[in-house]
This record gives C-alpha cells, sequence and structure tokens, in this order.
C-alpha cells in the first residue's frame, strides 16, 4: 500500500489517498473491510474509474467495499469518519504540555479498516509507504522507518516505510508535540516534552533487554525497537507496533516495576509480529507465546523468583477470568470461536495465561533445553508467516515427537476451563508474600516484614487478599503504607479496587483521582465494578465520575464502560 494522509485536527478526520499494488490483478471483483469511511472515488491502474459497492453496515465487522475491476492496482480516495474507530483525537488540554492537540491510532484488533480500506485479517501482510501531513509544530512517528521529510503550504510532510510485511493490525501513528531521546543503539524513547526525561529513565534498560531477549529467540528482524509514551487515556499497558512500542505513562513508576509490560511488548517482535495469528481465534499463538517470552527474558533479567511470582498474579488472573465468562464457555478455550463476538469485548487473560500455562507445561515435559530448540526452529519456520494453532501442533509433533503422549494437546486447545494438569506457579518467594498476605486478612499488621516488601511482592500481596476487607483492616494498611497513593499502578489500584468493594467512603477521593487520569481499561474496570458492588454511594459515584471523565477515554472504554455501568 502506498498511504497518504492529511490530518486534520479541525474536522477530527483524515483525508486520504491509498493505493493497493495486489500480487496479482483482480479477477473481476475485490473484497476489501472498511468501516465509516467516506469514499470519494475508486480508479485502476489506468486511472479509470472503478465501480464499487458498499455492503451493509455491521456493527462489529463494518462495512464490505467491493471493487469491481480486473486491474492489479486500486487508488481509493477517501476520508475517515470523525469517529474511526482507530483514532482517538486529544485537544490540548487533555496533554501533559497542555498546548497542541495529539491523535493517535489503535488498530488491532479490528479497526485498521477505520482508517484505509484493506484486507484486515492477521492472515494478510502487507508492506507499505506512508506520507503523513499534518501542522507546523506538530511531529508524527511512525511504527515504521522515517525516509523523508518535507514541507509544502507551510505543513510538514514526513514519509515512512516498512518493507517488513505486517498484518494491519500493526499499521500505526501518532502526531504530537513529541521529542525524543536516544535510549540505545537500537532505542529511543519518543514523549511530550515534560515526560521524556522520566520515560528515557525509567526505560534505560531496554537494550539489554533485547539483547537477553535475541540469545533467547534469535536475531531482532525489525532494526530498531523505539518506545512511544502514550498520553494518559491509552486503553492498553502495551501495543506491539513494529519498530515503535506505544506504552501506557503509567509505566513511569520511577523505580522501573512495571517494565515487564516492556520485555512483552519486546516479546512480540518475535511471538506475534513475525509469527501472527492467522485468525483471531487462534489469538493465543500471539499472547500465550508472548508471555511465555516474556517471562523468559524477565527470568533471565531478574531471576526465577520474579519471574515466577508475575506467572503466580498470571494464574490468578486466569482463575478469574474463568469464573467470569463460565468455566464451560468457548471463550475459555484456546482455540476459540468468534462468530458474531465483538473481539475487544471479549478480550481476556485465556488466550494470555492459558496459552502460557501450555507452553510451560510443554516445557516442563521435554526439559529446558529440548523446548528452547523447539522455539528456535519455531520461529526459523514460520517467520514473516500468518499460522493456526494446527501448524503449531503439527511442528510440535514433528520436532517433541511422543509429546502427544505425555499431555492432552486436543483438550488443551478445544476444551473450556482449566486443564487438570495445568502447571501451578510456586515458590518459596510466593508462599512467603501469601502467608504475609493471610495475616493481613486476619487483622494482623506484621510492619516490619511488610516494610520488606518489592513492588512486585505488594502487587502479589493485593491480589491474594480478597475483594472485601474490613474497613479497619483496610485503614490500618493504608495509614502505613500509603497503597492508595501509591505511584505503582498495580499497587494502588488493587488496593483501591478493594477499598470499592468494601464501600469504604475514605477511599473514594483516591478512586475518583486515578478514574479520572488513567485510561488503562485494565485499572478502570475493576475500579468501577467494585464501586458498583460497593453498595448505594460508590454506584452514585461510579456513574457521576463517568459523566467527567467520558469524554477523556478512548471510544473503546466508553464502549466497554457503559457496557459495565448499564
Ligand atoms: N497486543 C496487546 C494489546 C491488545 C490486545 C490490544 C488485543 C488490542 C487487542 C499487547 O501486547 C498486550 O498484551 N498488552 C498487555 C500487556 C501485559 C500482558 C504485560 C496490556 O496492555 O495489558
Ligand atoms: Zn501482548
Amino acid at each position: 500500500m502506498d498511504l497518504s494522509f492529511i490530518i486534520d485536527f479541525e474536522a477530527h478526520q483524515v483525508v486520504a489517498r491509498a493505493t493497493l499494488d495486489l500480487s496479482r490483478p483482480a479477477g473481476g471483483v475485490l473484497d476489501l473491510d472498511s468501516r465509516n469511511l467516506e469514499i470519494e472515488g475508486v480508479s485502476d491502474a489506468q486511472g479509470q474509474a472503478c465501480r464499487f459497492e458498499l455492503g451493509e453496515a455491521d456493527p462489529i465487522k463494518g462495512q464490505r467495499l467491493r471493487v469491481f475491476t480486473e486491474s492489479d492496482r486500486l487508488i481509493v480516495r477517501y476520508r475517515s469518519s470523525n469517529e474511526a474507530s482507530a483514532l482517538q483525537w486529544l485537544s490540548p488540554a487533555q496533554t501533559a504540555g497542555g498546548n497542541k492537540p495529539f491523535v493517535y491510532t489503535q488498530c488491532q484488533a479490528i479497526h485498521a479498516r477505520s482508517l484505509m480500506p484493506c484486507q484486515d485479517s492477521p492472515g494478510v501482510r502487507i508492506t507499505f509507504r506512508a506520507e503523513i501531513d499534518v501542522d507546523v509544530g506538530l511531529n508524527p512517528v511512525m511504527a515504521a522507518a522515517q525516509v523523508a521529510k518535507a514541507m509544502r503550504a507551510g505543513r510538514h510532510q514526513v514519509t515512512f516505510e516498512m518493507r517488513q510485511p505486517i498484518p494491519p493490525y500493526l499499521f500505526a501513528f501518532a502526531v504530537g508535540d513529541l521529542e525524543r531521546q536516544e535510549l540505545g543503539r537500537r532505542s529511543a524513547v519518543y514523549a511530550e516534552p515534560s515526560q521524556l526525561s522520566a520515560a528515557a529513565t525509567e526505560f534505560k534498560e531496554v537494550e539489554a533487554m533485547i539483547r537477553e531477549a535475541e540469545r533467547l529467540f534469535g536475531p531482532y528482524e525489525w532494526e530498531r525497537f523505539d518506545i512511544l509514551l502514550m498520553p494518559p487515556s491509552f486503553p492498553y499497558g502495551g501495543m506491539e507496533n513494529p519498530r515503535l512500542t506505544f506504552v501506557t505513562p503509567t509505566l513511569l513508576t520511577g523505580d522501573r516495576s512495571l517494565v515487564n509490560v516492556l520485555a512483552h511488548e519486546l516479546a512480540h517482535s518475535w511471538t506475534g509480529n513475525l509469527i501472527t495469528n492467522a485468525t483471531l481465534e487462534h489469538f493465543w499463538l500471539n499472547e500465550g507465546f508472548t508471555v511465555y517470552a516474556e517471562r523468559r527474558i524477565l527470568e533471565a533479567l531478574e531471576g526465577k523468583e520474579r519471574a515466577e511470582l508475575h506467572a503466580a498474579l498470571g494464574y490468578a488472573g486466569l482463575l478469574d477470568d474463568i469464573e467470569r465468562f463460565g468455566a464451560d464457555s468457548p471463550l475459555t478455550q484456546l482455540h476459540t470461536k468468534l462468530e458474531g463476538q465483538d473481539p475487544d469485548v471479549v478480550f481476556s487473560l485465556v488466550p494470555y495465561e492459558k496459552g502460557y500455562l501450555l507452553l510451560r507445561l510443554i516445557e516442563e515435559n521435554v526439559g529446558r533445553k529440548a523446548f528452547d530448540r523447539f522455539l528456535r526452529k519455531y520461529i526459523e519456520t514460520f517467520r514473516f508467516q500468518s499460522i493456526i494453532s494446527e501448524d503449531f501442533v503439527a511442528l510440535l509433533r514433528d520436532e517433541l515427537p511422543g509429546i502427544e503422549n505425555s499431555l492432552d494437546l486436543p483438550r488443551w486447545l478445544e476444551a473450556p476451563g482449566m486443564p487438570p494438569d495445568a502447571p501451578q506457579p510456586s515458590s518459596p518467594r510466593l508462599d512467603a508474600v501469601r502467608a504475609l498476605g493471610k495475616r493481613v486478612e486476619a487483622g494482623d499488621l506484621p510492619e516490619r516484614e511488610l516494610e520488606g516488601l518489592s513492588p512486585l511482592d505488594w502487587q502479589v500481596l493485593i491480589e491474594s487478599l480478597p475483594k472485601r476487607l474490613p474497613k479497619q483492616t483496610l485503614h490500618a494498611l493504608d495509614s502505613a503504607f500509603h497503597l492508595s497513593k501509591n505511584g505503582n499502578a498495580e499497587i494502588r489500584v488493587g488496593y483501591l479496587t478493594r477499598a470499592a468493594h468494601s464501600g469504604d467512603e475514605s477511599a473514594h477521593p483516591a478512586i475518583e483521582e486515578t478514574l479520572l487520569s488513567v485510561g488503562r481499561l485494565k485499572y478502570l474496570r475493576p475500579l468501577y465494578l467494585g464501586l458498583e458492588a460497593g453498595g448505594d454511594s460508590g454506584r452514585a459515584l461510579a456513574r457521576a465520575i463517568f459523566k467527567r471523565a467520558r469524554p477523556r477515554y478512548h471510544p473503546l472504554a466508553v464502549r466497554v464502560l457503559e457496557g459495565l455501568l448499564s
């Protein structure tokens, strides 16, 4: 694809031209995905106008764009809608600096179609060139290599290229008041000026991480690994856009305690971006492998004990999500069923953590050495391809013969719920932290032991506590350790979620402050749910906060929270 995007901050639209070069001529009709695109015209390689038809709008899939053509090149002129689901437009007041606007994309799972007509499936790969045209004073960045910069008519045009074939969900750009600081020989961080140095400090160990990942998984194939610090409303922790990972500003804790998110997005450079799930029903191939790879990187950098604590947090989260869907729901299968489902709405930890447990179980069965050999082979075999679970299974059978005798692969892949042979994370540290949790739950406050806890220990301890606690216990914890003001959002939100469930009104100001300043769904969802469960005043507060915060949240967060509060 060859794209030209004029970014119109006033109209909240992208004025676009997309040239699609097909690998062979279309045989009469070509169907593309689109969503809310205002199509001005379609022409072919000869400049002849092509007849086209927009199908009925499906709330999840958008509209089919059917072009009648025999050509191998299509040129589509169009505008994005000001409700394009891939875009969030921020006013200057919604940015850290406060004087320039900001716009960014989030195409995963199926929002690329709201930006450009394309075959918006992870089974398809494209290379592209894109020119982004912006007001002078704003900087565009893209998950691609910058190749040119020009100035016309008082505006900047910056051109990018992605030469490695990528699935459309990895298409990404952002425009704002962005500056750049180098971190290592192939990494830099982009952020608004006021946050740049904090971001550079938080992520300064990124080159060590890349080196470790290369040692485990083979060469890094994307040349650069840059990081973009997103505005607070970014709905995810991180997004593995190739060459330019997007991360939530809640990672800026000052003590690098949340860099596992960075390890996760880096790991996607192999698992997900090099080897991609061919359909979303095999999403576990992306996320399960990536969680496994993330924990291997962490184990190498921070030790087995810490990696195991992360695994324990994941296991607890998986149990919660299985309970939420019901243990017989197809949404708890690794190979899931998505007909009629919105992938954003059914997002859960199942592909992540159940996928992780399967890979860990295979590793435990064959030993690390053999499993590492398999991983290398997997990456070499399928790099730059999109695959399904059967491709993985076939390679597994070839490379680790007999594996199907030691575990029930069909059950793991196709059956719902937690498999009986799922490995249980365990370690002495985990036991010790959970034992402390038990004492806290019983109303004891072993201050000296608690003082020695790391941020990750606190996360584990808080997760081990029930959702409802006596107010006395909450107050004692908070007055000794100020959890409601902790700079690590995992700890703060873990505590505040329990305070919300317990109907503790003294925590309401801190909850409100968090809900107004954070947009990551992982934090919004439990806090709103907690308020909903915490009595009349909690429910009233949830509605009042949502009304105020709504204009700042990402449209996806608005959609999810509306469902939750209705
Ligand atoms: N690719 C995902 C984020 C995503 C998934 C966006 C599905 C849209 C649809 C990303 O790699 C991810 O998993 N992020 C996690 C990080 C965590 C597992 C360390 C997140 O945002 O919480
Ligand atoms: Zn991921």
